[in-house]
């Protein structure tokens, strides 16, 4: 398979990446889409692409005429056009279950974070300002009601988590799931009026674009909290910053934004509001496994075997 161009279009993890070179012809595109010379001379000869959920995959895509096969490194795909690959049959995988765990921590770290002002504390102790006695009391989380929108493997990982804290968890999805114990909302307004946390963990479709307006955020309220490890386009940021400006929303956890690495420059003003770089799967463990899952579904297409996790 030395001879298979698989394509890069940005770099991600080294493990990937070496483990690609000793398989496969690894092109690496770091100035795309910039440059696109290096693409034209190339494009005959790619045969699959690696990309993750910020790469613009879908021009990508269409500039590749022999492209049989796209791994994403990461579980959405909304980055990636699946009705226009199933056209080209062109093969598209991704890398569930693996990274559950990591997003579902990641949503309890967030939510720990911002209701224990914790990154507000960190800054406070490191300024010098400490006076015994003298910082904010800050929130439970402990019994609080968590509303998930999107009770797929992270949402059930998140409820699971929240539940040894001995919340009540509710959820709002597309369908209601018979097998689950939760409380069901057949809307997002009603969800949100009925919790304390807002936990968005659902994958960005045409559906999902701006699930969280200001609506929602009124629903919520003066002391609900917002937490989103899903995407960022899942959020309208300027309803969010005047919501959190204007006091009707308590605060917000974000792991994600609109348009990466992009971040409203209101928030970072504002005590009540925790910021992370998108890092729902960042530990050497997960990225390390879900390299793993790419470079399998790789094998497997170039040696005609069974997708290990095939979307289309
Ligand atoms: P799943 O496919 O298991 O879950 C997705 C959930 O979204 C399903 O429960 C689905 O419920 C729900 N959903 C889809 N459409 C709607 C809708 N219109 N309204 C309400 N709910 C909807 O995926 P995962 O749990 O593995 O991953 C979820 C998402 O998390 C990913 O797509 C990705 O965007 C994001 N993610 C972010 C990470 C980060 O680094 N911050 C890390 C990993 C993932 P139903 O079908 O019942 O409607
Ligand atoms: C995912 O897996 O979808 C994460 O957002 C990483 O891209």
């Amino acid at each position: 398979m030395e001879s298979v161009s698989v394509l890069m279009p940005r770099p991600t993890f080294p493990y990937l990446e070496q483990e690609l070179d000793k398989r496969f012809k690894l092109l690496r595109l770091w100035d795309y889409p910039h440059s696109t010379q290096f693409l034209k001379d190339n494009a005959n000869s790619i045969r699959a692409i690696v990309v993750n959920s910020v790469d613009p995959a879908k021009k990508l895509i269409e500039a590749l005429p022999k492209l049989e096969i796209v791994t994403n490194y990461g579980v959405g795909v909304d980055n990636i056009d699946l009705n226009r690959c199933k056209e080209r049959r062109i093969r598209v995988t991704n890398t569930p279950d693996v990274l559950t765990d990591e997003a579902a921590d990641l949503a309890i770290g967030l939510i720990l974070a911002l209701l224990r002002r914790l990154c507000e504390c960190d800054r406070y102790v490191r300024s010098g300002r400490w006076k015994l006695g003298a910082y904010k009391l800050t929130t439970k989380f402990s019994g609080k009601r968590v509303g998930i929108i999107g009770l797929g493997r992270i949402g059930m990982a998140v409820a699971r988590r929240a539940e040894a804290f001995n919340c009540s968890i509710c959820y709002h999805s597309r369908t209601k799931k018979p097998e689950s114990q939760y409380k069901y909302y057949p809307s997002v307004v009603e969800l949100a009026s009925n919790c304390d946390i807002l936990v968005v963990a659902c994958s960005l479709t045409k559906e999902t674009h701006g699930i969280i307006d200001r609506k929602i955020m009124d629903a919520l309220g003066p002391k609900g909290a917002l937490i989103n490890i899903g995407r960022g386009k899942h959020v309208d940021e300027k309803e969010l910053v005047s919501a959190l400006l204007e006091g009707r929303l308590g605060g917000a956890a974000m792991d994600v934004f609109e348009n990466e690495p992009h971040v409203p420059q209101e928030l970072f003003g504002l005590e009540n509001v925790v910021l992370s770089p998108h890092i729902g799967s960042a530990t050497v463990e997960t990225r390390t496994a879900m390299a793993d899952v790419v470079i399998g579904n790789l094998e497997a297409h170039f040696r005609g075997k069974t997708l290990l996790t095939p979307l289309v």
